[in-house]
């Protein structure tokens, strides 16, 4: 088994318990034995994105909400994925309790006017919260429905003024080792870093949450700051983001680095495309725990369900290509 193979992750649930957990050993021994050095390699470009479309505002608005049952607060704070704090769901809601969230400053860069490093409520200043109820779909194959706390990353992203070079945008998660267990696991290349196109960045459905379920973000789920992408795979909502970076070439992401073939940089959700090593036609909402932890499966949606308001951004793309 080569060392990619060792450390290809987030399949608890696709996987079957025992490989699981001999991954973890894997993972643990290699650690111990100083014999990974996982490094960023270079990529070709993602294809540009196409002439923006005009989007009827009463269909976005649309995307806005969802009338479908919200998972518990429960399962949606205790059920996580927070690699810098376990592997396993439920180490983030007792292992990230002691991450400092306050003070906490965000350093905006690359190709934009008006860079700067700018505390948190300066950064969201006169910006109003609002409430986006989406889908919550992991590349792993189980879902949630989230009432987020959020403003949407175009608004603040403005602010900055990028420039006509900022192509990408690059997110970049705390990784503080006093602070982060897990990072004494080379799971993955740290820091964790994800990456949007700009026109996905701008768009109104991404969010930069702050919340959930009306209070502040829990730690787990990626307090103070994460981003929320629905119509991606979960992985492309970083947590706990202290740094955005406008460029001009395809950024670095944490996964794609990790395993190129299983994670692509876009990660649309699609059901007609597989996961080499599971099918994405379904999934399972989380609901309950212990032996009532997942429901029936459900059919997977293409784009998660907001085709209507994002599909025009992929016109003429080959999204099995880039998935
Ligand atoms: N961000 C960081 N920094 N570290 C992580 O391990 N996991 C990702 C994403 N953001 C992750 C992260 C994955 S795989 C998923 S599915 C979602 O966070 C999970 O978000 P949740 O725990 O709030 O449901």
């Amino acid at each position: 088994m080569s060392l990619r193979d060792a450390l290809r992750i987030p399949a608890r649930d696709v996987t079957d318990e025992a490989v699981y957990r001999d991954r973890r050993r894997i993972v643990a021994g290699l650690a111990a034995s100083g014999a990974l050095g996982l490094s960023g390699c270079a990529k070709a470009d993602a294809p540009a994105a196409p002439p923006a479309a005009k989007i009827d505002p009463a269909r976005m608005r649309a995307g806005f909400t969802t009338a479908e049952p919200r998972t518990t607060w429960q399962d949606a704070t205790t059920y996580n994925n927070f690699y810098e704090f376990g592997t396993g769901k439920g180490d983030p809601s007792k292992a990230a309790r002691t991450l400092r969230t306050r003070p906490w400053t965000v350093a905006v860069g690359g190709h934009c006017a008006k860079p700067g490093r700018i505390g948190l409520d300066d950064l969201l200043q006169g910006l109003t919260p609002q409430e986006r109820v989406y889908r919550h779909r992991c590349v792993e194959g189980w879902s949630m429905v989230i009432p987020w706390l959020g403003v949407p990353l175009g608004d603040v992203l403005k602010r900055f003024k990028p420039t006509s070079k900022a192509k990408y945008v690059a997110f970049t998660t705390l990784a503080d080792r006093a602070q982060m267990p897990g990072l004494g696991y080379p799971a993955l290349d740290w820091p964790y870093r994800e990456g949007l196109r700009i026109d996905e960045a701008m768009h109104p459905l991404t969010l930069l949450a702050t919340g959930l379920y009306g209070k502040p973000l829990p730690q787990q789920n990626g307090a103070p700051l994460r981003l929320i992408v629905p119509w991606k795979y979960g992985f492309k909502g970083v947590k706990s983001i202290v740094a955005i970076t406008l460029v001009e070439h395809l950024p670095f992401t944490s996964w794609n680095d990790q395993a190129p073939d299983e994670y692509g940089f876009f990660s649309n959700v699609n059901p007609n495309v597989d996961h080499p090593r599971w099918s994405q036609k379904t999934e399972r909402r989380i609901a309950g725990t212990g032996s009532k932890l997942f429901a029936d499966r459900i059919p997977t949606r293409l784009f998660n369900g907001y085709a209507e308001q994002v599909g025009s951004m992929y016109a003429g793309l080959d999204l099995r290509k880039w998935f």
